[in-house]
């Protein structure tokens, strides 16, 4: 295969059967969004966030890119925004791992770190974020750059909606039931929308950590876990409740134990979000014997964190 541009590696990834965890019941398969080219699933949002700020005429060539990110937005920004030619400066907590810094500045992109709140390194909290996301407000008003503010943007919706969902119904029509993990939304609700508008039957599952369930209890009882890119605590403002048909909830050392084992035994190197997608794959299953084919993501690559 030869494509012309590094953008046109953002999309088409494959379904494999997780063969080490489906049994002669289920097949449980996992999309490989890890393999796009800045490591994970968010490549698709940055993606579209940028052509559509340009189809609406709220970016130009030239102008900055701002945003507040821990690490994927960050990198697919990155990769993206050299190729529009818009110079990006990424916001981070100071707390976040050297990876994910080092991975950003590696792509071109600018990084500020900003003082944490509450948090400290390796554990970033929501007030961190929400400090860093004004930050990353007031430097775009500033400079007269696009705040991507990925939270409220719908474009990463679209994006899942418009490629993920249909590569997934393309590749196997057959499918009774879909899992993913919630940072933004984006993918859970980009994916769930479109498939359930082609088959109401599909089951679509959120996935949250154990103690930090707010769309399943509405409370927090601890808002740290291992599971980074998701269960920030907050509801997300495009969350759409009649999406999911279940919500499970995962811990962490199950979710660790998972995500060694996709490493260890299934030969995929990727991040705790992929375990804990696949863990509460496997919790889905058990629960319905009748579901044949579950596909879950596998979000992002093991190689951004320091501790896999
Ligand atoms: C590792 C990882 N997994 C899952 C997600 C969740 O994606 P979304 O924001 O589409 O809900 C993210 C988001 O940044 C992530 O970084």
């Amino acid at each position: 295969m030869i494509v012309q541009n590094v953008l046109r590696l953002i999309g088409n990834t494959p379904l494999v059967r997780l063969d080490r965890i489906s049994d002669n019941k289920v097949n449980i398969y996992g999309k490989l969004e890890f393999m796009l080219p800045g490591g994970s699933v968010k490549d698709r949002s940055a993606y579209q966030v940028i052509q559509d700020a340009y189809q609406s005429k709220r970016l130009k060539e030239g102008q900055w890119v701002v945003e507040m990110t821990s690490g994927n937005m960050g990198a697919g920004l990155a990769l993206v925004c050299k190729q529009f030619g818009n110079p990006f400066i990424a916001v981070m907590p100071k707390g976040n791992s050297p990876e994910r810094i080092k991975i950003i500045r590696s792509l071109g992109a600018e990084v500020i770190l900003t003082d944490q709140v509450n948090g400290f390194q390796g554990q970033v909290t929501g007030k961190d974020i929400a400090y860093a996301m004004k930050v990353a407000e007031d430097y775009a008003a500033d400079h007269k750059g696009f705040y991507v503010d990925q939270f409220n943007n719908p474009s990463s919706l679209k994006a899942h909606f418009e490629t993920t969902g249909p590569e997934i119904w393309n590749d196997l029509p057959d499918l009774d039931a879909f899992v993913a993990s919630i940072g933004t939304g984006g993918t859970f609700l980009g994916i769930s929308k479109f498939l359930k508008s082609i088959n109401s039957k599909i089951k679509c599952i959120a996935v949250e950590p154990e103690n930090a369930a707010i769309l399943k209890t509405g409370e927090i009882k601890n808002p740290k876990h291992i599971i980074q890119g998701t269960g920030y605590g907050l509801i997300p403002p495009h969350w759409d409740q009649s999406l999911a048909d279940e919500i499970i909830t995962v811990a962490d050392p199950e979710v660790e134990q998972m995500t060694k084992k996709l490493c260890f035994e299934q030969g995929l190197y990727v991040g705790y979000s992929s375990g804990a997608n696949v863990m509460a794959a496997v919790k889905y299953a058990r629960a319905h014997v009748k579901a044949k084919n579950i596909v879950t993501i596998l979000c992002d690559t093991g190689y951004k964190y320091s501790n896999l």
